[in-house]
């Protein structure tokens, strides 16, 4: 009770005395000083200012796989982050002789360690400087959308080149409030990234799909990598002769792990938030994008499960695709679900008509920015007009065939075009990965599920009116008299059988020998799949070039309501920062439980005889035997936590994060490793869009839990013994 009136008044008072409420809030490095008393009073140890330094301790040991964010947690190059995040690395390894996904992956030693998922990259951000004015260099209102797209796209681009003119780094620049500042990230990039561990999945996925994004959580989602450099210590492509890296700093792992109330934070990569959007966006997101998109995700899914077996080579092939495509299924479910039964959108209405008051009441402001919002929603509106046709042709790139196709021809045409006015991904800079993915096609890859994926997006293409068609795919398919009602799918499935058996692009060697030719020989090729690459592009490309001039137009609207938004919050006190783009963020916080809904509350801690009373027996529920040995017979070992009485599992967190953040190591008070973030309650997954303190929580992996499987059920004793662990 004591401790809930006092924060209770730390909030008031903080909110009262500056711009920042507690635990909401992902900061970029160089806010931290605006926030620093707040940081010291929440209960950070270490100087507030040290971790504005990237290349110091803590930040220098964060590091991120584009995706998911990862540390440092030994003098060698070890990597600590979460068990999905290596989860496509242990698929990419895995046959149905040799199921690492289903048993496990302990590499006793450096030898025994695997190559990760090929173009698997680990960053460390170095350097971060603002760019604003260089990309707006050139920029004029009375410049054509697609003019302003192509000189922000260039002067990034430049800015871009010259900054890889050494090449261990890989550079970009991100916008920040929709186009109103501009940072350039430098980060040293290590090209050959090692699978060292991986519980089995009943332990690094326990409770998989069912449990996903819910509490209480019993999961062990945690999972190592190790980078590797060249003799001389610098970034090289994966050889055999390459030794661990030694990082600059690492993190210490403090086995006491945090009680409830402690202070914890994040520093990671969360991916994106849409916490400044307007109504009109977020109605569209919700009511239509959202709902669509997990149709689609289900379809895919179901497809999936129906046409290959567990534990089949043709399953391991798409386990990866299959929990992304399902964990974002939920994960847009649980928005549906909060948006409907909340106040969001009469909120965000409010929100803009207090804004728009607030504009007219002093002409100067609504000189500046009085058409801001209409013009936005203006261009909004026209870019949503074909959604309907972008998201199914989005969803036709789960196609490996058809995506190959399409790259592979697409490199070809833009390698007609100067380097540094190709398009982003096919750019020299580009080159290695695309031809590493190239190679990792066939172990992502099985003819029937990708033929039925086409047949599946078709038939909802069919379904879209006329005016919303791609005549060159209509033509391809014969489908140009073909509607809803008339559709032959039989037709279709027949000429697809013949694509897939007469294709080529499903060889490895054939594939590379393409990344070699030129537009002509795409265009005389007899390969079904380019054939159809070939005939679609120019639309596909008039489709593309117009997007593009429109967020070229979006761009003269979009910054300047951010700044009217961010004056208008200023004068409120509410707190600005911006919102999550993959870029390196801060954000503190406490354990803490919640109330998910009226009469329930939800502790922060689960423990291991929550395992035992989970279990089936049955996937997702089918922990190994050993390890319910273990627990039945109280075997805790050095673990357990006396206020629990037991090993503590999962712990939850009010830190603000989303999908990025995983695999980010969750830190104490003296930025030592106590945990791996890993999700967030489902009650919380709209804070993407609509933060609320008192549901957002963050899910956590304790360190205890992870050290006890190590140790107890798993051996991975060399891991334990390489790390630095304190009490
Ligand atoms: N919800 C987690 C996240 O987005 C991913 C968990 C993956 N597990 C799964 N069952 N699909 O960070």
């Amino acid at each position: 009770m004591k401790k809930i009136a006092s924060s209770l008044i730390a909030a008031v008072l903080v909110m009262g005395s500056s711009a920042v409420l507690a635990d909401e809030g992902m900061w970029q490095p160089n806010q931290l000083p605006t926030i620093a008393k707040q940081l010291t009073k929440a209960g950070l140890k270490l100087n507030p200012n040290d971790l504005t330094d990237l290349t110091g301790f803590p930040m220098g040991a964060i590091v991120s796989l584009g995706g998911c964010t990862a540390s440092f947690v030994s003098d060698k190059g070890l990597v600590a982050t979460n068990h999905h995040c290596v989860y496509g690395s242990v698929q990419y390894n895995s046959t149905a002789e040799n199921n690492l996904l289903k048993n496990g992956f302990l590499a006793k030693s450096f030898k025994e360690e695997l190559p990760a998922t090929p173009g698997q990259r680990l960053y460390v951000t170095e350097e971060i400087n603002e760019v604003t004015k260089l990309v707006k260099a050139g920029l004029t209102n009375a410049m054509s959308g697609s003019d302003r797209y192509k000189a922000i796209d260039i002067n990034s681009k430049t800015l871009v080149a010259e900054c890889e003119n050494d090449d261990r780094y890989r550079c970009s620049v991100v916008n920040f409030h929709g186009g109103l500042e501009y940072y350039l990230f430098k980060q040293l990039t290590i090209r050959d990234v090692r699978l060292v561990h991986a519980p089995a999945s009943s332990i690094g996925k326990y409770g998989g799909d069912i449990d996903n994004w819910m509490w209480p959580r019993h999961t062990g989602d945690y999972g190592f990598y190790r980078a590797y450099v060249g003799k001389d210590g610098q970034p090289a492509d994966f050889h055999e002769d390459n030794v661990p890296y030694q990082p600059k700093h690492h993190l210490k792992v403090n086995k006491s792990s945090v009680d409830d109330g402690d202070y914890i934070m994040v520093l990671g990569y969360p991916g994106r938030t849409n916490r400044y959007r307007t109504a009109y966006e977020v109605e569209n997101q919700f009511t239509w994008v959202y709902p669509q998109a997990k149709a689609y995700r289900e379809e895919v899914i179901d497809l999936i499960h129906t046409n290959s077996e567990v534990g089949s080579e043709a399953r391991i092939k798409y386990e990866s695709t299959l929990a992304g495509l399902a964990n974002y299924a939920k994960n847009y479910g649980s928005m549906i679900h909060s948006y409907n039964k909340g106040s969001f959108f009469s909120r965000k209405q409010a929100l803009e008509t207090n804004l728009a008051q607030w504009l007219n009441s002093d002409s100067k402001r609504k000189a500046k920015y009085g058409t801001a919002l209409t013009g936005l929603n203006k261009l909004l509106k026209m870019d949503d007009a074909q959604q309907a046709r972008d998201l199914i042709l989005g969803y036709l790139r789960y196609s490996k065939m058809l995506t190959t196709a399409n790259q592979l021809h697409r490199l070809a045409v833009e390698k007609q075009l100067p380097n540094i006015e190709r398009e982003s991904g096919y750019q020299e800079r580009d080159i290695a990965r695309f031809e590493q993915r190239m190679k990792a096609v066939n172990r992502r890859y099985d003819a029937k599920i990708d033929q039925e994926i086409v047949v599946a997006m078709l038939t909802h293409y069919v379904a879209l009116p006329k005016a919303e068609r791609v005549s060159s795919i209509d033509n391809f398919f014969a489908l140009s008299h073909s509607t809803a009602a008339n559709f032959n799918e039989k037709k279709l499935r027949e000429q697809l059988t013949k694509m897939y058996k007469n294709t080529k692009l499903n060889v490895q060697e054939q594939r590379l020998a393409w990344m070699n030719k030129d537009v002509s020989d795409f265009e005389n090729s007899n390969d079904p799949f380019i054939q159809l690459a070939v005939a679609s592009f120019k639309q596909r490309k008039a489709i593309e070039d117009k997007s593009n001039e429109l967020s070229g137009n979006i761009q003269a609207y979009r910054p300047k309501y951010m700044e009217a938004l961010i004056a208008y919050f200023n004068d409120n006190n509410l707190p600005v920062y911006a919102d999550a783009n993959s870029t390196l963020r801060i954000t503190y916080g406490n354990v803490k439980g919640y109330s998910p809904q009226d009469g329930l509350t939800a502790t922060p801690y689960t423990t291991l005889e929550g395992i035992v009373a989970k279990d089936t027996g049955v996937a997702p529920f089918d922990a190994p035997k050993k390890q319910l040995e273990l627990i039945n017979n109280k075997r805790y070992g050095q673990y357990a936590k006396k206020s629990l009485g037991s090993v503590p599992v999962n712990f939850l967190g009010t830190l603000d994060i989303t999908g990025g953040n995983s695999g980010s190591p969750t830190l104490n008070d003296k930025a030592e490793f106590v945990g791996l973030v890993f999700d967030g309650v489902y009650e919380s997954i709209i804070g993407d869009w609509d933060y609320d303190t008192k549901l957002n929580r963050s899910i956590h992996v304790d360190i205890r839990y992870m050290l006890w499987v190590m140790e107890h059920v798993d051996g991975a004793t060399n891991l334990i013994e390489e790390m630095d662990i304190v009490e």
